[in-house]
């Protein structure tokens, strides 16, 4: 269960220091929770510590802006950084170990191998970032193998990346559980992310309608809808009220990602990816049948 509240948060940047920080709790079979993150910790990334705290009796949580996932003409360069001010959020919330690692410790001289994401990753978020989710795999498969935790959390916000995980742990036999965290947002409903920063303001007053059309899709596709229709009015409707493009909305199967059939009687998503000038933003909400 949660360890004790604790100031006392120590940060390793070499894989032999975190191997020889977690040993004792190894040996002692103590349980680890992962919280993987790039930083710039917000209130959705709290709730990912707050849940692995609860799953396990220590908890790592890992900080690095993994520069393959992004692709050359993205963010990586204005992504938001504040190690101070994360570990003092950490240390608040009585984390004991944080791992972050610089880039020469991750990808050493010589590192050469990938990791493939599985069937998860076609389409959607892959149609736009093709480079994104095998950067995502491996750097996620590499962290499984540095911190040999016992859960990780992901947040829903990312869903696909949530999936493609959760295929990768079980098809690699990762031995570990993916434990999913519900989406954070603000009173009018916008997903929290580390993104919203880059927005204007009036840019900011536009974006919860993205979180507001998924539910209206979500709502018609339970009502029976036709959902070619329904995307294309979406789209629409999201350029009417301000977005400056639309990548996609797109309804899957909840757990395979796989185009959804109401007569199928399974859970499904609605999930969607739009610009607001320069900012992407994505969101998804559950389609209950
Ligand atoms: O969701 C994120 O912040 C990143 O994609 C992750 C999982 C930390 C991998 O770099």
């Amino acid at each position: 269960m949660a360890q004790a509240h604790s100031t006392d948060l120590k940060v390793v940047r070499t894989v032999a220091d975190l191997r020889a920080a977690t040993l004792g709790w190894r040996l002692a079979e103590e349980k680890i929770a992962l919280v993987p993150t790039m930083g710039a910790l917000h209130q959705g990334h709290i709730t990912l510590v707050q849940r692995a705290l609860e799953a396990a009796d220590h908890v790592v949580v890992s900080i690095f802006v993994n520069p393959t996932q992004f692709g050359p003409t993205e963010d990586l360069d204005r992504y938001p950084r504040d190690e101070e001010g994360d570990l003092e959020k950490l240390r608040q919330l009585g984390v004991e170990l944080v791992w972050a690692p610089d880039k020469e410790a991750m990808y050493p001289e010589g590192f050469s191998t990938a990791v493939t994401a599985g069937s998860a990753a076609r389409g959607l978020e892959t149609d736009f970032r093709p480079h994104f989710f095998g950067g995502v795999a491996t750097v996620v498969a590499k962290l499984f193998n540095q911190v040999r935790p016992d859960f990780a959390t992901f947040g829903e916000k990312d869903y696909q990346q949530l999936i493609v995980v959760t295929q990768l742990a079980r098809d690699l036999d990762m031995g570990l559980e993916i434990l999913p965290v519900t989406t954070i947002r603000e009173p009018d409903g916008l997903a929290l992310s580390s993104r919203n920063a880059y927005l204007s303001e009036a840019e900011r007053a536009v974006a919860p309608n993205l979180n507001q059309v998924l539910n209206e899709v979500a709502n018609a596709v339970v009502a029976g809808a036709s959902v070619p229709h329904l995307k294309a009015a979406a789209e629409m409707r999201l350029l009417t009220l301000g977005f400056t493009k639309v990548d996609y909305i797109e309804v899957r199967d909840a757990a395979t990602l796989a185009p959804f059939n109401l007569d199928h009687k399974r859970p499904g998503r609605v999930l969607g990816a739009a610009w607001l000038g320069k900012t992407r933003l994505i969101d998804n909400v559950a389609v209950e049948v």
